[in-house]
């Protein structure tokens, strides 16, 4: 099984992340968890590129283009090893992210970024993916050292939310839309509880 975690910036998704890492170790079912940007050396040397403040210049489609290949090593790497060994996989953005972030927000466009990564998921598609159902106004304000998505317009971030939602729309179920409540053990158990009724951990 492949679940992966989405949603703006700041809706708590590190938090979820870890408190799922601990309930499949109390229940004892092995788990890898990795994160995109990243989660290969050498996607953790094309993170540093993409959010790099002091890379202004990055084009859109490079940028859309180096997700990409760090996802394409992860793909290659781990994810594809582990699922073929029977693993349960769980990844801090995918797909989706690319989708919302640079087709949506940055304007390239749906199409395009799923072909951009066709090659890539082809195989490796998510089984489930809970995206975490906060807008920007609800979820995010830019603090000194953000990174360069981070340091991104209002407008933009709005335009990932808006393009998350449009997705969510077409998965055919896939993406499960979970709205974060104060309680983070509210939260915990919604998604634990999804997780479970789609037969993606026990
Ligand atoms: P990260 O610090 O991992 O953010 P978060 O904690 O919010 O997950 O930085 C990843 C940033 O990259 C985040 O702003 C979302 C963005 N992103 C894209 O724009 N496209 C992508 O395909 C992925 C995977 C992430």
């Amino acid at each position: 099984m492949f679940i992966t975690f989405e949603g703006c910036e700041g809706v708590g998704k590190s938090t979820q992340l870890n408190f799922l890492r601990d309930y499949l170790k109390e229940t004892g079912q092995d788990a890898i968890f990795v994160r995109e940007p990243g989660g290969t050396s050498i996607g953790e040397q094309i993170r540093k590129v993409i959010l790099n403040p002091a890379n202004t210049e990055m084009a859109s489609v490079t940028e859309s283009m180096l997700y990409a290949s760090s996802r394409v090593q992860l793909i290659d790497e781990v994810i594809l090893p582990a699922l073929r060994e029977g693993k349960l996989v769980v990844c801090d953005r995918y797909l989706d992210s690319s989708i919302a972030y640079q087709g949506y927000a940055r304007g390239l466009g749906a199409d395009f970024v799923k072909k951009v990564n066709s090659y890539a998921v082809e195989h490796c598609m998510p089984d489930v993916t809970i995206f975490l159902d906060l807008c920007p106004a609800e979820s995010f304000r830019a603090t000194p050292g953000a990174d360069r998505m981070e340091q991104e317009t209002r407008e933009f971030h709005n335009k990932v939310y808006a393009g998350y939602k449009a997705e969510i729309a077409t998965s055919n179920g896939r993406i499960v839309p979970i709205k974060p409540s104060f309680d983070k053990n509210i939260t915990r158990r919604l998604i634990i509880d999804a997780l479970r009724e789609r037969g993606a951990i026990k």
